[in-house]
């Protein structure tokens, strides 16, 4: 961990803030880049996974294009300098305003996640004299065998829509005048460590392309979606995804023929060259022996920990104890769930000492929040302090 060789730099910012390594992110989009050439793959990085202009530029130098969640993250991408033409935008509910502005844009496709999305869509295109790229964003009913706060490619999903529905309505979808349905979408989840899934997803994928060309649809491209996982417990042991295992089970078992393929990788482009630092500010015990470290962040500044039941490794930078104890780290939100970790073990740890929360890159700053008034954390990039 970067953080570990320059916190004597880290120590003069005020805590807590984001710290990215901004090699780290470099490392990874190469590695990203290259093993997605070898196939012509097309990557999109997935904006709602941390929306830091910085990073941001960094992307947008290695020629990825956008995945987005929303008319603002659109609107975000195109402002940060992506062209529209690489940006795709799925969400099960999008407001008439963001479909309008996302046509307006002239985005590389909807992906649509309803029949009567489908029908809006039509309505809003023909009002503006349109005919508008779109991807169905089709369900395909895999257990990503990850989080189940984090999968969405499961029959009752909210996510999608169901494969049987498409190849019901294929007529009428087709009979939409200011739609063009180019392609098909999916995701089934995120933090996917069983790469055999993606094997899966191939399967029920081409299944489903040859039900839907039978049905007369012409899908020029397939987008799998994202959810490449990363190494929480031990970051330093694997501190860039394996890209090209991903991308060889996809060419190995995806029927390709001539469509593009699309990816829409988010956590692991990001997720391991954040990290949060944050000060201890108190420690003291409960009645019943709870051994608590407050610091100075908290479910504010990342929520994974509280929403999810999510792991993040957590090392003190600056304690030279030998001793070593069990803490509980907390946090300073009035929330009795605002914990980091229940049962860490760490040197002896004090007032003023600084710790750090690994792989905070992704979805830490962007779901970041101001409850309790709190300011939202700052950010200090390794780019500026070597
Ligand atoms: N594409 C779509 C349609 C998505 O919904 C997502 C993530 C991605 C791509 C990117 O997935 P990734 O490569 O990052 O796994 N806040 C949760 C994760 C929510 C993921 C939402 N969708 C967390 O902190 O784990």
């Amino acid at each position: 961990m970067l953080s570990r060789q320059v916190v004597e730099k880290l120590k003069q910012h005020e805590t807590p803030f984001y710290f990215y390594d901004m090699d780290l992110l470099r490392q990874t989009l190469d590695s990203v880049v290259w093993a997605a050439a070898k196939y012509n793959f097309k990557i999109h990085y997935a904006i709602k996974a941390n929306y830091d202009p910085r990073i941001l530029q960094v992307i947008k130098e290695y020629g990825l294009g956008i995945d987005c969640a929303s008319g603002n993250e659109v609107r975000c991408a195109i402002e940060a300098g992506f062209d529209p033409k690489s940006i795709v935008y799925a969400g099960v509910g999008k407001r008439d305003k963001e479909i309008r502005y996302a046509i307006e844009q002239g985005i590389f496709a909807i992906n649509c996640e309803s029949l009567q999305e489908l029908e809006v869509i039509d309505g809003i295109a023909a009002e503006m004299g349109k005919v508008v790229d779109c991807g169905l964003r089709v369900n395909p009913d895999i257990d990503p065998k990850t989080n189940h706060c984090i999968d969405t490619g499961q029959a009752d999903s909210k996510f999608g829509i169901s494969y049987e529905k498409v190849l019901e309505q294929a007529e009428w979808i087709q009979s939409l005048k200011h739609v063009n349905i180019k392609g098909m979408h999916l995701h089934i989840g995120s933090q996917i460590r069983e790469l055999h899934v993606f094997q899966y997803l191939c399967d029920k994928v081409n299944v489903i392309t040859d039900n839907l060309v039978r049905k007369g649809f012409k899908l020029d491209f397939v987008d799998v979606g994202g959810g490449l996982g990363i190494n929480y417990d031990m970051p330093e042991n694997e501190p860039v995804p394996n890209f090209a295992s991903v991308f060889a089970i996809i060419n190995g078992n995806l029927k390709v023929g001539n469509r593009e393929i699309h990816f829409e990788f988010g956590r692991s482009i990001v997720g391991e060259c954040g990290e949060l630092i944050t000060s201890v500010l108190y420690r003291k015990d409960t009645a019943t022996g709870r051994r608590l470290v407050i610091v100075d962040a908290s479910m504010t500044e990342l929520i994974r920990p509280m929403l999810y039941g999510s792991y993040h490794d957590i090392e003190n930078l600056t304690s030279t104890a030998e001793k070593h104890e069990k803490y509980a780290i907390v946090g300073t939100a009035c929330e009795s769930t605002d914990v980091f970790n229940e049962s860490v073990t760490l040197p002896k740890t004090v007032r003023g000492d600084i710790l750090t929360i690994k792989s905070a890159g992704a979805y830490g700053m962007s779901m970041a929040s101001r409850y309790n008034q709190h300011d939202l954390p700052g950010a200090v990039y390794s780019d500026d302090i070597k």
